[in-house]
């Protein structure tokens, strides 16, 4: 671990695909970073066996042993102070965050959504672009505020949508895409290209659209190419 380096905090309750793609983008350069803990709210998470193999620092705190959504997160936030996490990373982290923890993290806390946002907020993202008959979905990196996976969009990338296409067929083509833009879009974090402010998202100084930065449009340098 390097002193100097930006520390991350990733947030798991399951596979930890995304950890894993974390890993090996600061283990290789693509993220000038070194990941200080691995959390998980559920003590089966797959996730937590990737990070122990990567020799990481692992902390599980089990939600269902806590009185209360206040007392989980106050719990997590001083996990977080205590091991000076400089951007918080959730990847598949499958909890609702009180407002009064988004908001102590705020421009620090990041999340990836399996839809093109702002459209489709919430579960079953694939399956309602398909029966929406949307021909294209996608998967956006964006910037976590109280109002869920309402926060500005940093990177998005698009998949198309196959005629013969289920959720789940969908899901796995995207997920290596996942395993790209995420990374990229927490290095333009790191090298403070992209930020928050006042609720918005800036890249180069300019107000990000809606959508966020498309990732085709990335150079290759900053796709991670
Ligand atoms: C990803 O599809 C991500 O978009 C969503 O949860 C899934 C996490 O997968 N938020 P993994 O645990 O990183 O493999």
């Amino acid at each position: 671990m390097n002193e100097l380096r930006p520390r991350l905090a990733v947030l798991i309750s399951g596979r930890g695909s995304n950890l894993q793609a974390f890993i090996q983008a600061c283990q290789g350069g693509q993220v000038s970073a070194d990941i200080g803990v691995v959390i998980s709210n559920r003590p089966n998470a797959g996730g937590l066996q990737t990070a122990a193999q990567a020799g990481l620092e692992t902390l599980v705190l089990d939600h269902k042993r806590f009185p209360s959504r206040e007392a989980f997160d106050a719990e997590l936030a001083r996990a977080l102070h205590s091991a000076k996490i400089d951007l918080i990373i959730l990847a598949g982290f499958m909890r609702i965050l009180t407002a009064d923890f988004v908001n102590q993290f705020q421009g620090r806390l990041v999340n990836i959504h399996p839809s093109l946002l702002p459209k489709y907020p919430g579960l079953n993202t694939h399956d309602r672009a398909i029966d929406n008959g949307d021909s294209v979905a996608g998967a956006t990196v964006h910037y976590v505020t109280p109002d869920l996976d309402g926060g500005p969009p940093i990177v998005h990338v698009k998949c198309p949508i196959r005629p013969d296409d289920t959720g789940a067929s969908l899901a796995a083509r995207l997920l290596p895409m996942e395993h790209m833009i995420y990374p990229a879009a927490v290095q333009l974090h790191l090298t403070k290209r992209v930020y928050l402010a006042e609720g918005h998202a800036y890249f180069d100084g300019k107000p990000l659209p809606p959508d966020g930065i498309d990732w085709a449009a990335l150079p290759a340098q900053d796709a991670h190419l």
